[in-house]
């Protein structure tokens, strides 16, 4: 039951296909090195970063905090050096990896900058780590947590709110059919954006690497767009670190 399920979430993620943005981090990982050792913080089902990068012919390893997306990729990529594993303490020797990446991840961790020098410890001197963020500046996510908040002070308002909508739309049914979500669970937070300067402030005191961050424009073919001093890092909602350990 496990296998058909891990097969036809496969399919469907296939069919969904690679997007720009994904293309460019894969190039982005792959343009320094044609072969050696890369590792998946976060890697989910794999799908597309290891799935593609293992079909490149790298050696690709995987850590995540689900079993259920460890057995996945253990199941549909059996390529793939899988296994359980917290972003927060990182199984593996010092200077092992070429690159290191996490992608659509860290906004799931407790401590973003712990993991982050985890990835530093694993990456081998002149390695690359990548990972992308979400923008706690950005107005997107500004709004999102004001909501979160809103929703959190005031719940007894909310479904209070939810209960006479609800009623009004089954009053109006006959002449115009409404869906009904009765639903009155509290929210669950699903992820928690970053602020980059916290990222800056603690790459910036590492006296080992040099790094450049990515603003991702959604709107362009090309989604990665380099950010400089005279740009506004928070015309981005989603950012995307790129460190080498020197
Ligand atoms: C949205 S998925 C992204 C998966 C994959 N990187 C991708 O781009 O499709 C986030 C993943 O991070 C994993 N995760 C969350 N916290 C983690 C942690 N502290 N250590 C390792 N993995 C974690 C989750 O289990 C989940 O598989």
């Amino acid at each position: 039951m496990k296998n058909i399920y891990s097969k036809f979430w496969s399919r469907t993620r296939k069919q969904l296909g690679v997007k720009q943005y994904d293309k460019d981090l894969i190039h982005e990982l792959s343009n320094r090195l044609k072969k050696g050792k890369m590792l998946d913080v976060g890697i989910g089902d794999g799908f597309p970063y290891s799935k593609v990068l293992d079909e490149m012919g790298y050696e690709v390893y995987g850590i995540d905090l689900s079993p259920t997306h460890v057995n996945m990729v253990t199941e549909t990529l059996p390529n793939i050096n899988v296994a359980i594993g917290d972003s927060e303490y990182l199984e593996f020797k010092d200077n092992f990896f070429d690159v290191v990446f996490c992608f659509r991840s860290t906004w799931y961790f407790t401590n973003l900058i712990k993991s982050i020098s985890e990835m530093l410890r694993v990456v081998k001197d002149e390695g690359l780590i990548l990972f992308d963020v979400q923008n706690i500046n950005h107005p997107i996510h500004v709004k999102f947590l004001k909501e979160q908040v809103r929703r959190k002070n005031h719940y007894i308002y909310e479904i209070t709110t939810k209960f006479f909508k609800n009623f009004i739309k089954l009053i109006i049914r006959p002449i115009r059919f409404y869906s009904i979500d009765w639903s009155f669970n509290k929210h669950i937070i699903v992820g928690t954006p970053t602020d980059p300067s916290s990222i800056n402030q603690y790459l910036s005191k590492e006296y080992n690497i040099n790094y450049k961050i990515y603003g991702v424009n959604w709107d362009h073919s090309s989604t990665l767009e380099e950010i400089t001093t005279t740009m506004d890092v928070n015309h981005f909602d989603r950012l995307v670190y790129k460190v080498i350990k020197i």
